[in-house]
């Protein structure tokens, strides 16, 4: 059998009687920038989020970036985030000056708030904390701990559209919500996409302007920005795409918890969990000291899978510039989790029976490498 990693062609497929019409009246609209389509996709979005505002811009790289300008957030300043995230998170504050220092995660592989505490001075223009996965980060913690040291918070929610942490979606306990609806995001524009939550009206109204030109209307340009703007196309593709959201992630969590199921008592460490979040399951990942060997008895029977990441920022040739510095003390829960974490296939177009032969394949690796281990033991 074969287990694709993910399906973006098939789920597309599925939505084409409601894309295309869709997409057919904005190409005859001739609005092609500008118009309603996005201000009804931002009106959506934020009331998914629980947000006052929501502002779509061209990519959540573009969200991250400009979230940083619309905070006033000083060049030169220090911006505290991890480095077990996509390039994008620490990428965007080198873009505007601000200099990464990268702290390590928990064994959630989420940011960890107490190494967040012992880096804050005051020198610290920004704390960016990423939903890896889909799974929210602590949030309360977070949140007081950035109040109290007068620190602005960034939630990175590239992966994590429509989770929720204690009641409340992602996006809404910083002072902005970055995401990303990259085609392999939960959320999935036709293309590049991302949009910036937030309650605060006037940064709403600034990071408005940052994506226009700083245009305060045709002929007044109010400020230095640039061309981030969300193109109608995409934003009618995502309001399709959006009311589908609930459903995509009930399967996701339903398929989760499948594969939690199935591997329960192998010996993998799964994703994650706790009472007081809902994990929307962007990955799924499993850590596993053998991964090299499970990863190709998997791709040997038809299963793709991916690393994310398999090197985290702070190794990276681009690192040694940019002013990107380790927090004290290194990163070795960083440095070992990226040395054993394994995605597993998860998307909703996934199949009971495929995670039953994805995890019999798993159950199998396990079983013929602890035979093989005992024969080792016994010298047979
Ligand atoms: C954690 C994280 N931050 C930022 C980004 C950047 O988003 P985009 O690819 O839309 O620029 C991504 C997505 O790729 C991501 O996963």
């Amino acid at each position: 059998m074969r287990v694709p990693f993910s399906q973006v062609r098939e789920e597309n497929r599925e939505l084409m009687d409601e894309l295309l019409p869709r997409l057919t009246e904005v190409l005859e609209s001739g609005v092609l920038v500008g118009g309603d389509e996005v201000p009804r996709f931002e009106r959506a979005f934020a009331r998914l989020h629980g947000t006052r505002e929501a502002v779509a811009v061209n990519s959540g790289t573009d969200a991250l970036r400009l979230a940083l300008r619309a905070l006033g957030v000083p060049r030169g300043s220090v911006g505290i985030t991890v480095a077990n995230t996509f390039v994008a998170t620490v990428g965007a504050l080198v873009s505007e000056g601000v200099r990464p220092l990268l702290v390590d995660v928990g064994a959630d592989e989420n940011i960890d708030p107490e190494a967040v505490a012992a880096a804050v001075t005051e020198e610290t223009g920004v704390v960016v904390a990423v939903h890896l996965r889909g799974r929210p980060a602590q949030m309360d913690v977070l949140r007081d701990l950035c109040a109290e040291r007068g620190v602005p918070l960034i939630e990175d929610c590239a992966q994590a559209v429509g989770a929720v942490f204690s009641g409340r979606p992602v996006g809404g306990f910083g002072a902005v919500g970055c995401f990303s609806l990259h085609p392999l995001k939960n959320l999935a524009a036709c293309g590049d996409a991302g949009v910036v939550v937030t309650d605060d009206t006037k940064l709403a109204d600034r990071l408005r302007l940052l994506r226009n030109h700083g245009l305060a209307d045709r002929d007044t340009v109010a400020l230095w920005g640039e061309n981030s703007r969300l193109d109608p196309l995409q934003a009618a593709a995502l309001d399709v795409k959006l009311s589908r959201l609930a459903g995509w992630t009930k399967s996701r969590r339903e398929l989760a918890a499948l594969y939690d199921a199935r591997l329960a008592g192998l010996p993998l460490v799964l994703p994650a969990h706790g009472p007081d979040r809902t994990h929307v399951y962007h990955r799924y990942v499993v850590r596993t000291p053998w991964r090299a060997e499970l990863r190709a008895h998997l791709a040997a029977a038809g299963v793709e899978t991916a690393i994310h990441y398999p090197v985290p920022v702070h190794r990276q040739p681009a690192a040694r510039t940019g002013g990107v510095a380790v927090a004290d003390g290194g990163l070795p829960v960083t440095e070992h989790q990226s040395g054993e974490i394994l995605s597993l296939p998860l998307h909703p177009l996934l199949t009971e029976e495929q995670i039953d032969y994805v995890t019999d394949r798993i159950t199998e690796f396990h079983h013929r490498r602890s035979l093989r281990a005992h024969r080792d033991e016994v010298g047979a």
